[in-house]
């Protein structure tokens, strides 16, 4: 749980750092400086995401007996995390190898960066707006 939960704040925090401090910063002129830390970013946030599924795996196994996890609602409730927890990986990976290095590439090529950036900045609120919702899911399961 420990590493499940430390996990979760690395990945999170991450992304909550360059939505709400970079990604501003970067649709103010330095937007170089966003493409290349969203770029270094993607090996501590791939790490995280794994951790956070594995160790989730693992979680899953020390419920205790399944009649009692269906009948405590725990179950549901994991269930419906799951479904987010995809979502909310399918748009990271989207974000992270589909639009920042489309960004990279705008910036090269001397293109202007405002499009990708709006775009990264959606699917970042987005991917923020799972992650809550997750995080409540996650702490309604451990109390079931
Ligand atoms: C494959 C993905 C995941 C699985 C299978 C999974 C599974 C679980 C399980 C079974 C628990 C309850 C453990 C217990 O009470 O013994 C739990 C707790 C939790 N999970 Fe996940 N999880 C996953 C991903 C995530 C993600 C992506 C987040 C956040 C963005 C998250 C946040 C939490 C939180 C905050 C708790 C509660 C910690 C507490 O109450 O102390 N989990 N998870």
């Amino acid at each position: 749980m420990w590493l499940h939960v430390l996990g979760v704040v690395a990945w999170v925090g991450g992304l909550a750092y360059q939505t709400h401090v970079l990604g501003p910063a970067a649709r103010r002129g330095g937007a170089g400086v966003f493409a290349e830390a969203a770029r270094r970013g993607r090996p501590t946030a791939w790490t995280a995401i794994a951790v956070v599924a594995l160790t989730g795996f693992y979680n899953v196994t020390r419920l205790g007996p399944l009649e009692r996890v269906m009948e405590s609602g725990a179950g549901l409730l994991l269930a419906g995390k799951f479904v987010l927890v995809l979502a909310a990986v399918t748009l990271a990976a989207q974000r992270d190898f589909a639009l920042v290095p489309r960004l990279g590439r705008a910036l090269a090529e001397g293109q202007d960066p405002a499009h990708a950036l709006r775009r990264i900045a959606w699917l970042d609120r987005l991917v923020l707006l799972f992650a809550v919702a997750i995080v409540y899911l996650g702490v309604a399961v451990s109390r079931a």
